[in-house]
C-alpha cells in the first residue's frame, strides 16, 4: 500500500506523510505552505474566496483543469493531481496572467477579498474554453461572490481576458505535466494513518470492498461537498475515511440499449453534458445545482447516497424511472431509485454496501419530460421544492405517468395518489384540475426557512398545471431562458 500523498504544486512534486485525513487544502495552503492568496470566507463552499484549480489527466492522456473550493476539499484527495493557486499565475518576469490583467483593466476589484477566487475561476475558464458566451461566463462565476465591486466589471474581464497576446505557461507545459502525473499513478490503495485516524483511497472495487470489510463504520467520501461541511461546520471528527473518487469502476458514462449508465463517482460537471442532451430540462436544473465550483467536485452517487429530501437529482431520477445498483459483500443488487429512500436520513444500504452506478432510461419518442427547481435565488441555492414529471399520452389519454418530488416529505418521493388520479384519464383541463387537487393534499410538507407549508403545497400543484400547459400548448411561453434576458 502507498503511504504518502503525492501531487504537483504547480510543477513542484510534493510528497506528504502523516497527513490529517480531513485537513482541508485551504488550511494546508495557508498554514503549512505559506500561500495565503486563497482566502477563507465561509468555509462551506458558498463564496468562492478559496478557489483553486485542480489539473487531472483524463482518459485520453490530456490535462483537464477544474476550479474547486479548497475550503471543503480534503488534502489526501489531491493525490495524483496538479494543484494551481493564485500565486502561480504571475510570470517570473512579473507579467500578470490575462485573468488578472483583465480584472485590473476592467476595475473588477475593490477590497480584493474575493479577487483571488474570481481570478482562479477565470483562469480555469481560460485554460479550458475559448471565448465562452456571456451566459456561460455567468454560470462559471455563479459560485464566486463579491460584496463590493458588483459583477458587471468582472464579467467584462472574463470576456476581455481572451484579447491579450499570451502564450499560457500552464498549457505550454501540459504534456510534461501529464508525464509527471502519470508517473505518480498508483496501482494500489493509498493508506494513511494520522494518530488513531485512517484514510484509504482504493483504486478498484476489490480494494474498496476490502477497505469496507475491514472498516464497516468508515465514512465514505466522494466529492466531499456534503462530508466536507460535517468537518468544517459541524466540527465532526471522522475516524476512518474511505475515498471512492479513485475507484476506476465508479467512473465512466455509458450509453447502451436505451439507457445511460453513470458511475457513482462521476462529477455533476462530467455528467451534465450527456444528461442535458437526452433531457434538456435536467441539464437546465443541473446548471442551477449549486455552482460550477461545487459541481466540479460533487458526484452523482454522493447526491443520491446522501438522500437529502431537498437534493435535486433524486426527484428527477425517480420520475425518469432510474435504477440504482448497490454493491456489497453479497454482490450487486439493483432497485428503483425511490425504494432506496426509507425515511429521513435512512436509506436501504446494507453494511459494506456502496452505490455503484445509476441507470437512467432514455425517453421514448412519445414520452414528455419536464422538471422544475423552485428556490429563492436562481443560482447557488437549495430547492424549496423540486418536481419532475414524465408522461406518455396515447389517443388523448394518460397511458403512463411518473412523478418525483423533493422538499415536500422526509425523503424524495413519487406522488402515487396523483399518478393514480391521472392514469387512464383524458389528458385535458378537467383531469389536470382534479389531479392538482389530489396533489395539493398528497404530501404534508414542513414550514422552514426555505418555504412555508402552504407555499410548498401550492407550488407543487401549480407545477403540475405548468407541466400540463407545457405538454399540451407548446406555443405557451411558460419559461424564459437566461440568455433571452440578457441585455
Ligand atoms: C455550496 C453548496 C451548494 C449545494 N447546492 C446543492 C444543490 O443545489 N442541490 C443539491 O442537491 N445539493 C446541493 N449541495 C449538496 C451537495 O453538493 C450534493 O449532495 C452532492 O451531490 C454530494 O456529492 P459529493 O460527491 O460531494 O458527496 P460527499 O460529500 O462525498 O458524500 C455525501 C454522502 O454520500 C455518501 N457517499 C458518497 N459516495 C457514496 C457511494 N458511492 N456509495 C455510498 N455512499 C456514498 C457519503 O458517505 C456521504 O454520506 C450543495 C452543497 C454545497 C456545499
Ligand atoms: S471559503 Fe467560501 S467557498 Fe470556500
Ligand atoms: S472586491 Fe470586495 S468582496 Fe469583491
Amino acid at each position: 500500500m502507498t503511504q504518502a500523498v503525492r501531487f504537483l504544486l504547480g510543477d513542484q512534486p510534493i510528497e506528504l506523510h502523516d497527513v490529517d485525513p480531513t485537513q482541508t487544502v485551504l488550511q494546508w495552503l495557508r498554514n503549512d505552505a505559506g500561500r495565503r492568496g486563497s482566502k477563507e470566507g465561509c468555509a462551506e463552499g458558498d463564496c468562492g474566496a478559496c478557489t483553486v484549480v485542480l489539473g487531472r489527466v483524463d482518459d485520453n492522456d490530456r490535462m483537464v483543469y477544474r476550479a474547486v473550493n479548497a475550503c471543503i476539499l480534503f488534502m489526501p484527495t489531491l493525490d495524483g493531481c496538479q494543484l494551481l493557486t493564485v500565486e502561480h499565475l504571475k510570470t517570473a518576469d512579473g507579467r500578470l496572467h490575462p485573468a488578472q490583467q483583465a480584472m485590473v483593466d476592467c476595475h473588477g476589484s475593490q477590497c480584493g477579498f474575493c479577487t483571488p477566487g474570481f481570478v482562479m475561476s477565470l483562469f480555469a475558464l481560460y485554460l479550458s474554453e475559448d471565448r465562452p458566451s456571456r451566459q456561460r461566463i455567468n454560470d462559471v462565476l455563479a459560485g464566486n461572490l463579491c460584496r463590493c465591486t458588483g459583477y458587471h466589471p468582472i464579467v467584462n474581464a472574463a470576456s476581455l481576458m481572451y484579447d491579450y497576446d499570451w502564450q499560457d505557461p500552464t498549457l505550454a507545459k501540459a504534456s510534461e505535466t501529464v508525464a509527471c502525473l502519470v508517473s505518480m499513478r498508483r496501482s494500489d490503495t493509498l493508506a494513511l494513518t494520522h494518530g488513531a485516524r485512517r484514510y484509504f483511497a482504493p483504486v478498484d472495487i476489490a480494494g474498496l470492498a476490502t477497505a469496507m470489510a475491514d472498516y464497516p463504520e468508515a465514512t465514505l467520501l466522494a466529492g466531499g461537498t456534503d462530508v466536507g461541511l460535517w468537518v468544517t461546520k459541524r466540527h465532526m471528527t471522522l475516524d476512518t475515511v474511505i475515498y471512492v473518487g479513485d475507484v476506476a469502476e465508479l467512473h465512466g458514462i455509458k450509453e447502451t440499449d436505451g439507457a445511460i449508465e453513470i458511475g457513482a463517482a462521476v462529477t455533476h460537471s462530467d455528467a451534465i453534458g450527456v444528461l442535458a442532451r437526452h433531457f434538456p430540462d435536467f441539464g437546465e436544473l443541473l446548471r442551477r445545482f449549486a455552482s460550477t465550483l461545487i459541481r466540479n467536485s460533487s458526484t452523482v452517487g454522493g447526491n443520491i447516497a446522501n438522500g437529502s429530501p431537498i437534493g435535486d437529482s433524486m426527484p428527477v431520477l425517480i420520475a425518469l424511472g432510474a435504477r440504482l445498483t448497490l454493491r456489497g459483500p453479497d454482490g450487486a443488487r439493483e432497485m428503483p431509485i425511490e425504494d432506496y429512500y426509507i425515511d429521513y436520513g435512512k436509506q436501504d444500504r446494507r453494511p459494506g454496501e456502496f452505490v455503484e452506478r445509476i441507470r437512467v432510461p432514455v425517453l421514448a419518442t412519445d414520452e414528455h419530460f419536464r422538471c422544475y427547481k423552485i428556490s429563492k435565488r436562481f443560482d447557488q441555492d437549495i430547492s424549496a421544492v423540486c418536481a419532475a414529471f414524465k408522461i406518455r399520452v396515447e389517443d388523448g389519454r394518460v397511458a403512463a405517468i411518473r412523478t418525483g418530488f423533493g422538499g415536500v416529505a422526509a425523503t424524495p418521493k413519487r406522488a402515487v395518489s396523483t399518478e393514480a388520479a391521472l392514469q387512464g384519464q383524458p389528458w385535458n383541463e378537467a383531469t389536470a384540475t382534479a389531479a392538482e387537487a389530489v396533489l395539493a393534499k398528497e404530501f404534508s410538507p414542513l414550514t422552514d426557512m426555505r418555504a412555508s407549508e402552504q407555499y410548498r403545497r401550492l407550488v407543487t400543484s401549480r407545477l403540475l398545471r405548468k407541466f400540463y400547459i407545457e405538454t399540451t400548448q407548446p406555443e405557451a411561453r411558460t419559461r424564459v431562458l437566461e440568455d433571452e434576458t440578457e441585455a
